[in-house]
């Protein structure tokens, strides 16, 4: 290895930070031990055998393409069977231009701060929010505002007062970061009316919303929302989508809607950080989607799901010691957890380990290093007993710290 390692690695890479959670997974790999901590699908969700027809049907058909590099932009059949499902409704005109096809949402959070990010400029994210988004302005040298959540999601007072006081003070952030729909990692989802406020107060402040939303479809109760993309309509709003935990996680599919000039930029990002995402991925995506295997399977997954949270939840109800409480979500992967102030969650996780159960702690999600006391949960990679026997290992592990 040469001498100066240390010395020639960029700013940027020096400002990236491992990922709190990956470390944390490391040390939940034990058989005996039923881990929340991960983000992870039910892998029984996933369709493996309509994905073998899929496959063979797209070699069989057209292996020159698919094996073959791509469009940046991505592959237009697909590009254009969901700017249709976007338009369906009728309040979006959506045309090819406002969509391009991305290595699933991870990447998009790169390509975002990569055309908008100068170290130092600001971004607005929920206290909490998914780390990884997080992480990924950090790294361009992003510095997060947090702004609180209610049970609506990020509150619409706070913001406002923000801005104006960032307006005061000559500054605006680049844009304001949300995950309207069953958020990650509290499990939140916003209601329309604020959906709506957050767009009024974005106008107003003449700021982007990055609206990301790859549980949206994986709602189980409640009423479906409306994207904030569509109540908005004025470009102010960037919505990424992924196929992640509707399909298959492995396949590292998404895209972004956008006003065309904010997706002319991206395409020239991706250009630089992948040329194309796998054509033979976005065909099988393609005709899984318009033969009518979502929608089938996502039924499924909906169900499967409610009856894991349903599992959690109840067992929650039933083992919790008293001060301890939980959102419960209308859909998605996670649910969040609040102890009696004071008490420590990390302090919890040694505890709780101990007793072969894991979770994440809730302050990895939180930019300004709060949130001690929560833990976030995910209810859909173990079955509904393993869900059921890890809440009451956790309210073990909880009783004992509160020594009881
Ligand atoms: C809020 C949020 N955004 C983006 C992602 C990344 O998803 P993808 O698999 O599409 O990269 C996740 C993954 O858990 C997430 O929770």
């Amino acid at each position: 290895m040469i001498s100066d390692l240390d010395q020639i690695l960029s700013a940027s890479s020096g400002r990236m930070k491992r990922s709190v959670i990956r470390e944390l997974l490391k040390m939940t790999q034990r058989p005996e031990l039923i881990s929340f901590a991960g983000g992870l699908p039910s892998p029984e969700s996933f369709p493996v055998e309509q994905l073998r027809e899929l496959t063979n049907e797209v070699l069989d058909t057209n292996a020159a393409a698919a094996l073959q590099y791509g469009e940046t932009e991505g592959y237009k059949p697909l590009r254009q069977l969901l700017v249709d499902r976007y338009n369906q409704s009728g309040a979006l005109k959506l045309t090819l231009d406002n969509l391009v096809i991305t290595t699933a949402s991870q990447q998009t959070l790169d390509l975002l701060p990569k055309i908008f990010i100068n170290p130092g400029d600001k971004v607005i994210c929920g206290l909490p929010s998914y780390l990884g988004g997080i992480a990924a302005f950090a790294a361009y040298g992003a510095m997060p505002v947090g702004i609180e959540l209610d049970q609506h999601g990020i509150r619409s007072d706070l913001l406002r007062a923000k801005l104006a006081e960032m307006r005061q003070q000559g500054q605006k952030p680049k844009f304001i970061y949300v995950i309207p729909d069953f958020q990650n990692p509290a499990g939140i989802s916003m209601p329309e009316s604020r959906r709506r406020e957050i767009i009024d107060i974005a106008r107003e402040f003449d700021v982007l919303i990055v609206e990301d939303s790859p549980y949206r479809d994986v709602r189980f109760s409640g009423e479906p929302q409306r994207t904030m993309l569509e109540l908005d309509g004025t470009g102010h709003v960037i919505l990424l989508g992924t196929m992640s935990k509707v399909f298959v996680p492995g396949f590292r599919l998404g895209w972004v809607v956008a006003h065309e000039a904010v997706i002319d930029k991206l395409v020239i990002a991706k250009q630089n950080t992948d040329l194309c995402t796998s054509q033979f991925v976005q065909m099988i995506t393609h005709k899984y989607i318009e033969r009518g295997y979502l929608d089938e399977n996502l039924k499924k997954i909906q169900q499967s799901y409610k009856e894991k949270r349903d599992a959690m939840v109840a067992a929650f109800h039933k083992y919790m010691p008293k001060g301890v409480t939980w959102t419960e979500p209308e859909g998605g992967l996670f649910l969040f957890m609040t102890l009696p102030e004071g008490m420590d969650a990390q302090a919890l996780f040694e505890v709780a380990i101990k007793e072969n159960v894991a979770f994440v702690p809730g302050t990895v999600f939180y930019c300004d290093g709060g949130g001690k006391n929560t833990l976030r949960l995910n209810f859909s990679f173990m079955s509904k007993e393993k869900n059921e026997e890890g809440a009451r290992r956790l309210a073990k592990a909880i009783e004992q710290m509160m020594g009881k």
